[in-house]
């Protein structure tokens, strides 16, 4: 694996902070582990300082008492467009010009409206009626792979189409143009600078605005039709806010649970008691994908702007400073789990923050949880001998300050 090594790289440090801070976000050496420096942040207590790539220092906090914290109290903002909202990479620049992102970066009381559209839709009676369906997809990309195997890349085989696919029957966008989509997503979120991520958000943009308008003449049966025919109708909400709530519930919902579908399940290939503790008692899954989702902590790095003063952890947070949560600290705290660096699919996990927590945390946590769940079990026992078909070292890992997962995952059987 690419190792990144065990020293903290230290930026050039500017007039106004001290020039020890680490530098955040860093990359992952080990697909499933933290980078090599993360753990040595909570070596300062809950709440420490890091660097951004413009000299900016801003909070992080790596306690799990004290994210749980800040992520229900108001006085954090996800607001994007504030002034003082810290850029983790150049590419969120200028993302303080653009359309708000709506629910994930905005506050109540219009975070709240927005995120009420959705709630029955993404419930879990909803998202337990689709398991047949996902089921049913599954089964079919499995014996795709069975047909055109031994061998599958299985990241464009398996664990990419399925959440695209079930995606697209919610929200009522055609698969067929899946190739279109999914490249402008995956362009946007591995997009390095402001000027990456234009072309393929404007795309995005485009092909959603197009297909809000075809749905006033030509209404089907998904959650996108629903919002036209009603509060697009009456004008609770207008284009600009469907299209963006469009493009982050497309994006959200294939790209997260595709990075962790391949990164679950090359885990449990390199922890081997762990799967045949999972094949021998296929009911510990609903725990293990929980237990995957702490471990593996893709969203790996939330972030917020304090909005008043606030003591976290023995420190007093100013109003605009910024604070960034490393999901992959937090989610190993030992307050909070006993071996906390142990995969462990017997341990109950369920407070992770790998959703986040209060009124932010994942509307499609629920459909994660039944893709993963029905993923795994599938693919396990459906391809008893599977192995990972390159050595470690040639595996390619997602950037850092994106989210964390594998590029490809070339397996055989
Ligand atoms: C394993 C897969 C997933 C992971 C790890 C994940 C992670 C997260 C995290 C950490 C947040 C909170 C961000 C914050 O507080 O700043 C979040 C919010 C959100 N996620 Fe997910 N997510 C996943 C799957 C999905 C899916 C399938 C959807 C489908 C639509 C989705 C839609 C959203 C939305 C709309 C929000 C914003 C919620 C709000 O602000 O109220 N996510 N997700």
């Amino acid at each position: 694996m690419n190792e990144t090594g065990t020293t903290i790289p230290v930026a050039a440090p500017s007039a106004t902070s001290a020039p020890s801070a680490p530098v955040f976000p860093q990359g992952r050496g080990c697909p499933y582990q933290p980078p090599a420096a993360y753990p040595k942040l909570a070596e300062h207590g809950p709440v420490t300082r890091v660097r951004l790539y413009d000299g900016r220092e801003i909070w992080a906090v790596t306690g799990h008492a004290e994210a749980r914290a800040v992520l229900t109290d108001p006085r954090f903002s996800s607001d994007r467009t504030h002034p003082a909202f810290p850029a983790i990479l150049p590419r969120f620049e200028e993302q303080r010009e653009l359309p708000a992102v709506p629910m994930l970066g905005v506050d109540d009381p219009l975070h709240a409206r927005q995120r009420r559209m959705f709630i029955s839709a993404f419930g879990l009676k909803r998202i337990n009626a689709l398991r047949p369906q996902i089921q049913q997809i599954v089964d079919g990309l499995v014996d795709a792979m069975l047909a055109a195997g031994p061998g599958a890349e299985l990241v464009s085989a398996y664990a990419l189409p399925l959440p695209s696919m079930v995606i697209c029957s919610l929200l009522g966008v055609p698969y067929a143009d899946h190739e279109f989509f999914e490249s402008r997503s995956r362009r946007l979120l591995l997009a390095q600078t402001a000027q990456e991520a234009r072309a393929p958000r404007i795309d995005l943009q485009e092909y959603l605005g197009d297909l809000i308008d075809a749905k006033q003449s030509a209404p089907g049966d998904g959650l996108l039709d629903g919002l036209v025919a009603e509060q697009y109708a009456d004008g609770r909400i207008d284009r600009d806010e469907l299209v963006m709530m469009s493009l982050l519930l497309l994006v959200a919902g294939h790209e997260t649970t595709a990075n962790m579908i391949a990164l679950g399940a090359y885990t449990l290939l390199e922890h081997p008691d762990q799967l045949a503790a999972l094949r021998a008692e296929p009911g510990l899954m609903p725990g293990a994908v929980e237990e995957l989702l702490r471990y593996l902590s893709i969203a790996d790095g939330l972030v917020r702007v304090a909005v008043e003063d606030a003591e976290i952890g023995g420190h007093t947070i100013r109003a605009g400073d910024g604070v960034v949560l490393p999901a992959s600290v937090v989610n190993r705290d030992s307050a909070a789990y006993d071996r906390p660096d142990a995969l462990d699919v017997r341990r109950s996990a369920r407070h992770h923050i790998a959703f986040g927590f209060g009124v932010h945390q994942c509307l499609g946590q629920n459909l994660a949880r039944a893709e993963l769940e029905i993923a795994l079990t599938t693919l396990f026992a459906r391809i008893p001998s599977l192995r990972t078909a390159v050595p470690a070292d040639e595996l390619i890992l997602k950037p850092a300050g994106s989210l964390q997962g594998l590029v490809a995952l070339p397996v055989t059987w």
